[in-house]
């Protein structure tokens, strides 16, 4: 009984803790990617740098296995836990399935948002790779719900 409710308490902490943190970094746009080892996949046909517009790890499970570690690492702080936003950035569960939402995501990932002269989301493209945005598509696909 005890440890649950300790548990709880923490979770709750913690996503105070990153709300706030995430407050911090939605006014600056200030953050330290964590880098992913994508050594496992499949190079980008054309190179890392040769930027594609459809996911080519949809369904991939390795590649799941990595977007979901390298969400958690990069953007939940901003998207929400588990792809389930908490009001700051646009919740990622409900983006297309398919050709449109890769081109969207990708188009986001790599060179983020910034209007009148605020960054609202940092470009993530150049410093974290393109294997790495392809795989934490493939596991928003895996959240995705139309609800
Ligand atoms: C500093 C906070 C922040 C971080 C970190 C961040 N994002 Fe975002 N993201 C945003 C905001 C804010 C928007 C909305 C931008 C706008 O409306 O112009 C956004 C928009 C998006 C969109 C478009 C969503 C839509 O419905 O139009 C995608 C896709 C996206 N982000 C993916 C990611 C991924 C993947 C990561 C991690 C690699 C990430 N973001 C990290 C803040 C962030």
């Amino acid at each position: 009984m005890k440890m649950t409710i300790g548990r709880t308490a923490m979770i709750g902490a913690c996503a105070i803790a990153s709300l706030s943190i995430a407050g911090n970094l939605y006014a600056h746009g200030n953050v330290t990617p964590q880098a992913v080892d994508t050594s496992a996949l499949p190079d980008i046909e054309g190179g890392n740098d040769n930027w594609i517009e459809h996911n080519p790890y949809s369904g991939n499970p390795k590649a799941i296995e990595i977007g979901e570690s390298a969400y958690g690492q990069n953007c939940a702080r901003c998207h929400g836990l588990q792809a389930i936003s908490g009001g700051i950035a646009p919740d990622l569960r409900y983006l297309e399935l398919g050709d449109s939402g890769d081109e969207w995501f990708i188009e986001r990932y790599h060179h983020g948002s910034s209007h009148d002269g605020k960054v609202y989301m940092p470009p993530m493209g150049d410093v974290l790779g393109q294997k790495a945005g392809w795989a934490i598509r493939a596991w928003l696909e895996t959240q995705h719900t139309e609800d």
